[in-house]
């Protein structure tokens, strides 16, 4: 029996619309196209089955990022490399499941509130602002960026390609080849 390869979880963290379900898709893409094995868990698709019922207060939110990050480290232990997109907004909480990660790689997925409430890409942002949408990440909920991650992308100044270029150099340490 040979050696399980090592594996990591990629994490990326932002605002909603910062962009962290297009680049984990984009990467898994790529590493699938390059054999690699691996899991998306995209905080929306989570919260229709493993999270389902839970809302958007701290509490919730601790839990969806832990139940995610639960996951995320048992799939990385045999050797999968993990993408996890969720807005995971508060520093205490990320720092807390990445600590149990065999391999991480925190990337915060960074643009301003006024780039990512122009993109609206599910009109969230516009009920948001008309006080529709209580607890929204941003605008009337907190959002604590990582002080030290490992990859910081400025959504509104580098372009997708640009991204997913610094992302593959950011692999390459853990023998990440692309
Ligand atoms: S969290 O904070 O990590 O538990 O959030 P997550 O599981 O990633 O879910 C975020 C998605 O839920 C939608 N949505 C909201 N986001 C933020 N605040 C509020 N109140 C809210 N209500 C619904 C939204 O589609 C988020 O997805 P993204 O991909 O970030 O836009
Ligand atoms: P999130 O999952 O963080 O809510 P999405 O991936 O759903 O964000 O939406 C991000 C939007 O921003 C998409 O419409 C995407 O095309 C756009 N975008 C523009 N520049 C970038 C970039 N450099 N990286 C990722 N997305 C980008
Ligand atoms: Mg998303």
């Amino acid at each position: 029996m040979g050696l399980k390869p090592q594996g990591l979880v990629v994490w990326f963290t932002g605002l909603s619309g910062a962009g962290k379900t297009t680049l984990a898709q984009a990467l898994q893409a790529r590493l699938e196209a390059a054999g690699y094995a691996t899991e998306l868990l995209d905080g929306d698709a989570v919260r229709e089955h493993l999270s389902k019922g839970l809302g958007f207060s701290r509490e919730d939110r601790d839990t969806n990022v832990r139940r995610i990050g639960y996951v995320a480290n048992l799939l990385a232990k045999h050797g999968v490399i993990v993408l996890v997109s969720a807005i995971s907004p508060y520093r205490a909480t990320r720092e807390e499941v990445l600590a149990q990660a065999p391999r991480k790689l925190e990337v915060f997925v960074d643009a301003p509130l006024e780039v990512v409430a122009r993109r609206d890409v599910k009109g969230l942002y516009a009920r948001a602002l008309r006080g529709e949408i209580p607890q929204f990440t941003g605008v009337s909920d907190p959002y604590e960026p990582p002080l030290h991650p490992d990859l910081h992308l400025r959504t509104d100044q580098e372009t997708l390609p640009e991204c997913l270029k610094r992302l593959e150099e950011a692999l390459e340490p853990f023998g990440i080849r692309l």
